[in-house]
């Protein structure tokens, strides 16, 4: 997993929990780092267990920390990959493009890095339907990260999972629909 993700992990625990809540859930996770660089990759499993070192110290479940992490993440992502984001863009054209745009992008311009393979279907002008499939199953990252954008567009939707890996289906569908 890109580094990026890991600086992000600490800063979003950083400041809503303090860095000595930081410093216990690296020491509780096992890692022997100091520092996560965003120019490396680190091991998915080290990620797997931070967050679930933090569900522990913070007495939070897993799936609720992705969530608002995903969500805390946006306002770097998109100033990070800004040349990615088209300015004529509203939120379901973001989802639409994310797949075929940015993620493609990503991967091509940064070889150790891996965001998911995702689905992006219109069925029409008001909803876009994500297929995520990621043997990573961090699908509450993936609507954490829809509402994030759903904010830094001030748009508002209705985010549901009609189908989910977590729950032992083959794929995640999310629906975003403007309400
Ligand atoms: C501003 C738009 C976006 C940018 C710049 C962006 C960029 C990235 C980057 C850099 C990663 C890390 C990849 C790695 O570990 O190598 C990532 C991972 C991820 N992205 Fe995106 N992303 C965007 C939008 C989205 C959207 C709209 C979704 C889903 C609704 C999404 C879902 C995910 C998930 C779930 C991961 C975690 C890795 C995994 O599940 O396999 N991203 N993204």
């Amino acid at each position: 997993m890109h580094g990026t993700i890991f600086a992000e992990l600490k800063k979003f625990v950083t400041e809503k929990a303090g860095l000595d809540t930081w410093n216990a859930i690296l020491e509780k996770s096992g890692s022997k780092r100091t520092v996560f660089l965003v120019t490396e990759a680190y091991p998915d499993q080290e990620l797997v267990a931070l967050v679930g070192a933090a569900s522990q110290l913070l007495q939070k479940p897993v799936p609720d920390i992705l969530q608002a992490f995903g969500e805390f993440i946006v306002p770097d992502l998109a100033k990070i990959y800004r040349a990615l984001i088209k300015p004529e863009w509203g939120l379901l054209d973001l989802l639409e493009n994310t797949e075929s745009v940015i993620h493609t992008t990503i991967r091509l311009k940064d070889p150790a890095a891996e965001p998911p393979r995702l689905k992006c279907s219109r069925p029409n002008a008001s909803e876009v339907v994500i297929t995520y499939t990621s043997q990573r199953k961090l699908c509450p990252v993936a609507k954490g990260i829809v509402k994030g954008l759903a904010d830094f567009y001030h748009e508002k939707v209705d985010i549901s999972e009609s189908s989910c890996m977590l729950k032992g289906d083959s794929q995640c569908l999310i629906s975003v629909k403007k309400s």
